[in-house]
């Protein structure tokens, strides 16, 4: 699963020069293709609201599904998400897009990274491409 959180669907409409060029839509097709050359099958969400990415994390939970994060502002102060991450029984990754840590000092916080396998960010769509291939290898370690 890969959860994506407030106002990623109008990446077309947020700073492209932190963001890169391109649309939510072209976001998504490039994730499907990535996960899909990893021998994934993915399930790709968004929401902008807390209460409904906690539901799919719960859900993520129950079904021990691995998972792919990247809560864009509920990453600097939702501890509500945090503790819905620490709930996960498979890996998960969080990303971003741009380096939260050479943005505005609020950015510098995550209460998620604490409590994550690792994170990945400030290489735009390729944070994805990455946090994939680092999902392959952690399932294929679990699994040797
Ligand atoms: C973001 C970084 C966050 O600080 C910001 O609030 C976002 C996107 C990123 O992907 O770079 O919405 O998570």
């Amino acid at each position: 699963m890969i959860l994506n959180g407030p106002n990623l669907k109008r990446l077309d409409l947020r700073e492209s020069h932190i963001y890169g060029d391109f649309d939510y839509a072209t976001l998504e097709g490039y994730i499907r293709d990535i996960a899909k050359a990893e021998g994934f099958e993915v399930d790709i969400r968004q929401s902008d609201d807390e209460a409904v990415l906690i539901g799919w994390l719960h859900e993520a939970a129950d079904k021990k599904i691995p998972l792919v994060i990247n809560p864009a502002a509920f990453t600097h102060y939702s501890y509500a998400i945090r503790d819905a991450v620490v709930m996960l029984k498979a890996p998960v990754i969080e990303v971003h897009l741009s380096n939260p840590l050479s943005r505005e000092e609020f950015r510098h916080t995550s209460v998620i990274s604490g409590v994550v396998n690792g994170t990945i960010s400030g290489f735009g769509m390729n944070s994805y491409r990455l946090a994939v291939i680092a999902m392959r290898e952690l399932i294929g370690n679990l699994e040797k």
